[in-house]
């Protein structure tokens, strides 16, 4: 079950973003910028996790996001005591009202769905004609999708200490992830969901070890980003 995947990480996973600040910064700067191509409105955040970007973009830019959907209980208690309203579910599964949200976002989660037509299937149900679903992630083909696949395959960043960040993503996150191509998410929006207008925007165009060492502004596309967004229309 998904869930077992981050219950007794949250801690973990939220310094790891504290000792990573400037990826971090760069990752919400994205979200941020993702968000701007919508028109607003009723936001639901899938795989929410701690409420760490959602906390953040209340405080820095005044964007309101307390709907929350995450499988992991640990996470979802951070989450609610940063003041979401967290229903405990997978996307797969969760009970979601129809037509009831403007904007509809994956910040990080695609990448733990093995099924993704099923989840966003899922999930497309409650987002209104003409809004948006947004999908930000690793993207497969990045430096940081080889590099977490190449440790995942090793167990260890044992041997990639000159190329991996000082302080690397937990492996054993790296591990249980599915690692999806935006190529490959876009086709299930497009081929399979029927979704449309999509845009691409990218953030950690960089090697993987020197991205904390600025905050770096989004640009369009897809072609070098370790943190990609794809938004698109239903
Ligand atoms: C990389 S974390 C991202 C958390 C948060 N959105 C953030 O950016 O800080 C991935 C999150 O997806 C959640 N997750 C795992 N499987 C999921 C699923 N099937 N549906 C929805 N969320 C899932 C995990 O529990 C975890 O909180």
């Amino acid at each position: 079950m998904s869930n077992a995947k981050f219950d007794g990480y949250a801690a973990q996973y939220d310094s790891w973003f504290i000792n990573n600040e400037n990826v971090f910064l760069s990752e919400l700067k994205l979200l941020k910028s993702a968000l701007d191509l919508t028109d607003g409105g009723r936001m639901l955040s899938i795989g929410c996790g701690s409420g760490l970007f959602e906390e953040q973009l209340r405080t820095q830019y005044g964007i309101n996001v307390t709907d929350g959907v995450e499988p992991s209980e640990d996470m979802a208690t951070i989450a609610k005591r940063r003041g979401m309203s967290v229903q405990i579910a997978t996307a797969e599964t969760a009970q979601l009202e129809e037509n009831s949200y403007d904007v509809i976002y994956f910040n990080g989660s695609s990448s733990y769905i093995a099924d993704l037509k099923l989840a966003y299937g899922n999930v497309l149900t409650a987002l209104k004609p003409g809004g948006s679903l947004i999908l930000l992630d690793v993207p497969k083909e990045s430096a940081y999708g080889l590099l977490y696949l190449l440790a995942a395959a090793r167990g260890s960043y044992d041997g990639l200490e000159d190329v991996a960040p000082a302080d690397s993503y937990p492996i054993e996150l790296a591990r249980s992830a599915y690692w999806h191509t935006t190529p490959e998410k876009s086709a299930v929006l497009t081929d399979e969901l029927g979704l449309h207008d999509l845009q691409y925007r990218q953030t950690l165009s960089t090697a993987p070890i020197y991205s904390n060492d600025f905050v770096e502004e989004p640009r369009e596309g897809f072609d070098r980003g370790g943190y990609v967004a794809i938004i698109a229309r239903k």
